[in-house]
C-alpha cells in the first residue's frame, strides 16, 4: 500500500531542548521516523514564531537554532529520512499566512485558551503584538502548506489543530478542496503530557532554573537529580511518602522501563512495588533517587555523546539545515502553486480567465 501519512512538527528556538521535550515530542518522533509508515516527515524550527514574543531579543533565538538542532541530531532524528528545515526561510510561509487570515476572526483568536494563557505568563494583556495573536493563523500555515495529515505535539497545541482544521474546512468550502485537515497525535504516556520541572513546578522552564537539559553534563543530571523535589513531609525514611506531585516518581513514571530494576535496582521486581513500598514508609528519597539517576545516565548519556560529535563540525549542521530548508521550499511551493489556482489568482497562467475577460471587452 502507498503510504499517505505526512508528519509535520517543530519547536520554537527559544532555549535549548529539555528532558521535558524529549519525553513528551522527542523520543516519540524517533520512533515515528523509524517507523518507515510515514511518506514524508518533516521537523522545523519556528524561529518566526519565537520572534512573536522575542523581539526585543532576536539574538536569543538566532543563538538557539543552531542548538535545536544539535538537539535533533543528538536524540536520533535524521535528516536523510526526516526534513530538518527553518520557518523563515520558507516565504511560501507568509503567503499562506496572508491568505488565511482572512478565514479567521479577532474574536475566535482570543478564545484559543493556548494563546489566553501566554499573553498572562508574558504580561501582554495591555499591548499583545500582533504577530503574536495571530501566531495560529500562522502556525496552520505550516501544516497545511506541507499537507501534513500527523502532527505530533503536547496537549497545549490543540488548540492550534483546531484551528488550522477550522482554517482548512473554511477554505476547502470557499475555494474547493485543496487543502489536508490534519490530526493531532498526542504523546502516548500521560506522565509524558507535561514533566514538571525538578522543583516540582508544573513546567520545565529556563527562568525558573529547574530543567535538566539534553545537553548537561553527567554530573549536572547527577546534580539536578538529587536535589529533586519529593515529598516535604516525608522526613524521615520511616515516614510514609506520598507520590501524587513527587516529582521523582514522576520521572519514574516517564523513564524507567521493567529492565531497569534488575539492572539498577534488584531489591524491587517493578515500579509498582517501588511505589507501595514508598507509600507504606520505610523507603528513603535518596535511594529512589540514585535508581533515577542511573536510569536518566543510560538514557541521556548516548544523547550527550553524539551531541558532542556533531558540535565538532558546526558548518556541516548550517549546510544540512540548508539542504532541508529547499527541499521543504519545494513542498510548501507545489501547495502554494494549488492555493493559488484554487483561488483563481494564478492569472498569468489561466487561459480560460484572459480569453473569457478579452471576450468580455469585445461584447
Ligand atoms: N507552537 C509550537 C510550540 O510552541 C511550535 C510550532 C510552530 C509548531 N508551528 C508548528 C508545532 C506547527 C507543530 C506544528 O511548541
Amino acid at each position: 500500500m502507498e503510504k499517505e501519512k505526512i508528519i509535520l512538527t517543530g519547536d520554537r528556538p527559544t532555549g535549548k531542548l529539555h528532558i521535558g521535550h524529549y519525553v513528551g515530542s522527542l523520543r516519540r518522533r524517533v520512533e515515528l521516523q523509524d517507523s518507515g509508515l510515514y511518506k514524508k516527515i518533516f521537523i522545523f524550527e519556528a524561529d518566526g514564531q519565537a520572534l512573536t514574543d522575542n523581539i526585543d531579543n532576536p539574538e536569543k533565538v538566532r543563538q538557539n537554532v543552531i542548538e535545536v538542532a544539535l538537539d535533533y541530531l543528538a536524540v536520533g532524528i535524521d535528516p536523510a529520512k526526516s526534513t530538518i528545515f527553518i520557518q523563515s526561510q520558507i516565504p511560501e510561509l507568509c503567503e499562506l499566512t496572508f491568505y488565511y487570515m482572512d478565514l479567521v476572526t479577532v474574536s475566535r483568536l482570543q478564545r484559543n485558551p493556548t494563546v489566553k494563557t501566554e499573553i498572562q505568563m508574558r504580561n501582554f494583556e495591555t499591548s499583545i503584538p500582533v504577530g503574536f495573536f495571530t501566531y495560529p493563523i500562522s502556525q496552520a500555515a505550516d501544516i497545511t502548506a506541507f499537507k501534513a495529515t500527523t502532527v505530533p505535539v503536547g496537549e497545549d497545541q490543540e488548540p492550534m489543530l483546531e484551528q488550522a482544521r477550522e482554517i482548512v474546512r473554511r477554505f476547502n468550502h470557499i475555494y474547493g478542496e485543496t487543502l489536508v485537515e490534519p490530526e493531532i497525535l498526542l504523546p502516548d504516556n500521560a506522565a509524558c503530557l507535561r514533566l514538571p520541572g525538578t522543583d516540582g513546578k508544573a513546567k520545565m522552564s529556563k527562568s525558573l532554573g529547574n530543567c535538566i537539559y539534553l545537553s548537561d553534563t553527567a554530573d549536572e543530571v547527577e546534580k539536578k537529580v538529587k536535589s529533586m523535589y519529593t515529598d516535604p513531609t516525608h522526613i524521615k525514611v520511616s515516614d510514609p511518602g506520598k507520590l501524587e506531585g513527587n516529582t521523582v516518581f514522576t520521572y519514574l513514571d516517564a523513564f524507567c522501563k521493567p529492565e531497569h530494576f534488575e539492572r539498577y535496582l534488584p531489591d524491587y521486581p517493578n515500579l509498582d512495588e517501588l511505589k507501595a513500598h514508598y507509600t507504606r514508609g520505610g523507603l528513603g528519597d535518596m535511594k529512589v533517587k540514585k535508581f533515577l539517576a542511573a536510569i536518566m545516565q543510560e538514557e541521556l548519556g548516548p544523547i550527550r555523546e553524539r551531541r558532542k560529535e556533531f558540535a565538532k563540525d558546526i558548518p556541516a549542521i548550517y549546510e544540512m539545515l540548508k539542504k532541508g530548508c529547499e527541499t521543504a521550499r519545494e513542498a510548501a511551493a507545489q501547495t502554494l502553486d494549488e492555493v493559488r489556482r484554487a483561488m483563481k489568482i494564478n492569472y498569468f497562467d489561466d487561459a480560460a480567465l484572459i480569453e473569457e475577460q478579452a471576450k468580455r471587452f469585445a461584447e
